[in-house]
């Protein structure tokens, strides 16, 4: 595996710290940018299925599409925005009014697709995010930020916001490969001293931890960080390959709605019951 995972050259022109530092923590929300290096593992399969499983706690949960340009939280969802961010981002509608209802009975703010004016991270799209992240936080317990995949500055602008970071890989080597360049860039550009790591589409019981482990090796023989105390991965959990998610995806039903007791839900509602007692105060 260390082959695969032999260190990538990093990006140069990314944001050089968390924007919030603390997330948006002082004012509301505990925000965590759900993340990964190579795109298409479960991301949003995650984002909107961990959202529904922390609601079903009792938290007050936001998912806000963060892949800006190539969003689809809303296909997953099977929701018809008529507002989204980019109305919000271009003052044609207000913020309120771009918040609506997901199906699992959190709020989601949901961006456009095929928007190209979001692929560069202009310092317009800069403050429109950073405003719009700071006016929604105080009303939620958690934000979770489905972001686009890779290293680009907009993603990684987005993953600045964010307190927390939940890294989703599958254990192909293409997928570990981009984890550790994405967790590289997050150690030495926005300093990062710990990244929270879902293994999706895992084979076997016990496969996550045990390739966290071997990330953490390699990270820790080729990463070092300013303070020089590497960076920690917190392994969060394993979520199986399950037919039924592909069947939800088509169906664009939440996992969690349709079938609650396959194994790959059941995986996703552990994960929720760690993200709360690591993370979030229990809900009132
Ligand atoms: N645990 C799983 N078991 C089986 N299939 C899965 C699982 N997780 C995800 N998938 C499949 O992978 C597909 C892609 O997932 P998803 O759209 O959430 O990825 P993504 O990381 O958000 O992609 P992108 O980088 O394009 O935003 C899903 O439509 C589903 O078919
Ligand atoms: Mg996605």
């Amino acid at each position: 595996m260390s082959d695969a995972l032999s260190p990538p050259p990093t990006s140069s022109d990314a944001p050089p710290s968390p924007a919030l530092p603390s997330g948006a923590a002082a004012t509301g929300a505990r925000i965590i940018a759900i993340t990964s290096g190579k795109g298409g593992v479960g991301k949003t399969f995650v984002s909107a299925n961990l959202a529904a499983a922390l609601t079903r706690r009792g938290q007050r949960v936001l998912v806000l599409d963060a892949d800006l340009g190539l969003a689809n939280l809303d296909v997953v969802l099977n929701l018809h925005p008529k507002i989204t961010l980019h109305d919000v981002f271009t003052g044609k509608a207000l913020l309120e009014d771009a918040v609506i209802q997901a199906p699992g009975g959190f709020s989601v703010l949901l961006a456009g697709s095929g928007m190209v004016e979001y692929s560069r991270l202009t310092p317009e799209v800069r403050n429109q995010f950073l405003n719009v992240i700071q006016a929604i936080a105080p009303n939620y317990d958690v934000i979770l930020l489905d972001t686009g995949a890779g290293i680009s500055d907009v993603v990684l602008f987005s993953i600045s916001l964010a307190s927390e970071v939940l890294i989703v890989a599958t254990p192909e080597p293409t997928s570990l490969t981009d984890a550790y360049a994405a967790i590289k860039v997050l150690a030495m550009q926005q300093k990062r001293q710990h990244v929270r790591m879902v293994i999706n589409q895992a084979a076997r019981p016990g496969d996550g931890r045990a390739i966290t482990g071997q990330l953490q090796q390699v990270l820790d023989r080729f990463v070092s960080t300013e303070t020089g105390r590497g960076v920690r991965l917190i392994h969060m959990g394993d979520i199986p390959a399950d037919p039924s998610v592909r069947d939800a995806v088509m169906r664009r039903q939440l996992l969690l709605l349709q079938t609650p007791g396959c194994p790959a839900a059941l995986a996703i509602a552990q994960l929720a019951n760690k993200i709360e007692t690591t993370l979030l105060a229990p809900a009132a």
